[in-house]
């Protein structure tokens, strides 16, 4: 008979287990943020004695690191970072890709900026061809949200803002995001420039200057590496 397929939980095991090989020994991690990186740090957890410590990019995050012994370093306190580790909402085939599902995006993306190399860790279900079948999260200030909404209309877009206990979720960052439903983003470079420099705009969650180096994707036969460069 053969054995089940893994459940989700499972590959997101695997891959936050596969991840560890790509953590330099004696230095300081960045952290993401998500289910995907939970496993992460309770794989990292088994080696904190081998590494210094953590710069983190979310409350939920430093919670969790710091319950199971990691040191958390302010992310001014380390110039530069030699790995970023996190999870992703969508990945396509240059490494670019779609973040914020869980609201850290701004955070992530200050601690992807700082570092060197940015291995993102997902499940083969986040691979996508083009950018857009996931909701864009967008950070705002909170008085510019319904302009904002009216830009990603123009667009094609349709927004809404993410609600938590009916109403409006508030980030760590003490603002607001939108979800953005119906765009192809078949230039993210390009998009993230434009959508970044919209006034009230704190982060878009499309990660193309930030891309990731290295994608570990787990699947059923086991985990697979693309290589972006
Ligand atoms: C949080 C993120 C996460 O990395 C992304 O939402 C993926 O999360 P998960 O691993 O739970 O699927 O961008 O802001």
């Amino acid at each position: 008979m053969n054995a089940p397929a893994p459940t989700q939980d499972e590959l997101k095991a695997m891959v936050g287990q596969a991840a560890l090989a790509y953590v330099p020994r004696g230095e300081i991690v960045g952290v993401g943020t998500g289910s995907t990186v939970n496993k992460f740090i309770e794989a990292l957890a088994t080696i904190k004695g081998e590494i210094r410590g953590a710069v983190s990019s979310s409350v939920a995050s430093t919670e969790r690191l710091r319950a199971l012994g990691i040191e958390v370093f302010d992310s001014n306190a380390v110039d530069e970072l030699a790995v970023y580790i996190d999870g992703a909402d969508e990945i396509d085939g240059r490494g670019f890709m779609v973040k914020g599902g869980g609201a850290a995006l701004t955070r992530e993306k200050i601690v992807a900026a700082q570092s060197r190399r940015f291995v993102c860790i997902a499940d083969a279900s986040k691979r996508v061809d083009v950018l857009g079948a996931f909701p864009l999260p967008v950070e705002v200030i909170p008085m510019a949200a319904r302009r904002i909404m009216r830009q990603f209309a123009a667009l094609g877009g349709v927004a809404q803002v993410r609600e938590k206990d009916g109403a409006p979720l508030v980030t760590d960052n003490g603002q607001h995001i939108l979800d953005v439903s119906g765009l192809a983003i078949a230039d993210p470079l390009g998009f993230e420039s434009e959508v970044n420099q919209w006034p009230g705009v704190v982060t878009v969650g499309v990660f193309a200057h930030q891309k990731a180096d290295v994608c570990l994707l787990a699947a059923p036969q086991g985990v697979q590496t693309l290589s972006f460069g």
